[in-house]
């Protein structure tokens, strides 16, 4: 990677939501940017934990945990959902978000359905950012 990677620039590249994009790679994981707006699907991901870094708008995670939280995140805020836990995302409003987990993280884990994303790392420059 020789160039930085700018995520307004990559942000700005679409406009669907529940469809994370790679941006990049470090070692087995992967940094994704979703755009997040109105309720996802119950689900958990039984092999790992998944980090939440919210960039623009407030997204709520809604947790099954033992407290049944939910954590409520704006700009500069990051949340890691521990493996295992069912959770929900839920935004109001238009929401901006960076994911960090291991390459081949399913959206909605084991719970499958229409908001399942296909894999989408149409957006990886090799060189980072415009070249
Ligand atoms: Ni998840």
């Amino acid at each position: 990677m020789k160039n930085p990677i700018d995520l307004a620039d990559k942000l700005a590249l679409f406009s669907e939501h529940w469809s994370p994009k790679v941006v990049a790679r470090l070692n087995d994981y992967e940094i994704k940017l979703v755009k997040i707006k109105g309720e996802f699907v119950w689900h958990d991901h039984a092999d790992t934990d998944e980090l939440f870094l919210v960039l623009e708008g407030r997204l709520t995670i809604q947790l099954r945990d033992p407290g049944e939280r939910s954590v409520t995140l704006g700009p500069g805020q990051l949340y890691v959902v521990p493996r295992g836990v069912e959770h929900r995302p839920v935004a109001e409003g238009d929401v901006a978000a960076m994911l960090i987990e291991p390459a081949g993280t399913v959206n909605t884990g084991a719970t499958g359905g229409d908001l399942t994303a296909a894999y989408d790392d149409s957006l990886i420059d090799p060189a980072g950012g415009d070249g």
